[in-house]
């Protein structure tokens, strides 16, 4: 009989913290998970402005083999990436990314349909905490915090794709079973140290 996850009953728990030293490990990280995602996937990204959440996106992107520049949704709220039938994963999933930052209730969320778009593809949803979780029973969920406890120092010239982030990743639901999990723990970290 498979035991419940959970943090305190000597299984492989459900969430994983660890250091990001570089916008290159955050993207390595997020190269990682995207290959264990797949079409009705739902991602939420949690973390303050130019935490890193459309760098985590992008290289998802990368990984999920879509097509088109992954960049910041400002004018629109969601849009389609489709899977590129001549990049890394022919017949693999297309990427919707979404921006809820101007977004105030679920029932706003509701309104951009995503259901529609969301069997056929991985839905990644930047500020959807609070917002999304109705959209699946399972989701990944991503906080990336940047000031480590210190206080926010402003960064410039080479030092500015090499300031740290903590990363907490969640595996929510049914969908994400405890081999999986195992597996995706060990993966993200040898992602996270290059
Ligand atoms: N360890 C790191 N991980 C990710 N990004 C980093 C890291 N160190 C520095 N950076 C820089 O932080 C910025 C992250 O920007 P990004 O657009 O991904 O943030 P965001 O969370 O999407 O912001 P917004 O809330 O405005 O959408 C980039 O300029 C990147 O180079
Ligand atoms: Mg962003």
């Amino acid at each position: 009989m498979t035991q419940p996850l959970s943090e305190t009953d000597g299984a492989i728990p459900r969430s994983l913290e660890l250091i990001l030293d570089s916008r290159e490990a955050t993207a390595r990280v997020a190269h990682a998970l995207a290959g264990n995602l797949r079409a009705g996937d739902l991602v939420i990204l949690t973390g303050e402005l130019g935490a890193g959440k459309t760098t985590m996106t992008r290289a998802l992107g990368d990984g999920l083999g879509v097509r088109g520049g992954v960049i910041s949704p400002t004018f629109v709220l969601s849009r389609i990436h489709p899977n590129d039938p001549d990049g890394s994963r022919p017949g693999g999933p297309d990427l919707v990314h979404v921006d809820a930052y101007r977004l105030n209730s679920p029932e706003e969320v509701d309104d951009l349909d995503l259901e529609y778009s969301m069997d056929r593809s991985v839905t990644v949803v930047e500020w959807g905490a609070g917002l999304v979780e109705h959209l699946h029973e399972s989701r990944v969920e991503i906080d990336l915090e940047r000031s480590l406890g210190q206080e926010a120092v402003p960064v410039s010239g080479e030092e500015e794709d090499t300031e740290p982030r903590r990363l907490t990743m969640r595996f929510v639901g049914p969908r994400w079973g405890e081999r999986e999990v195992a597996d995706l723990h060990g993966k993200v970290r040898n992602a996270a140290m290059g």
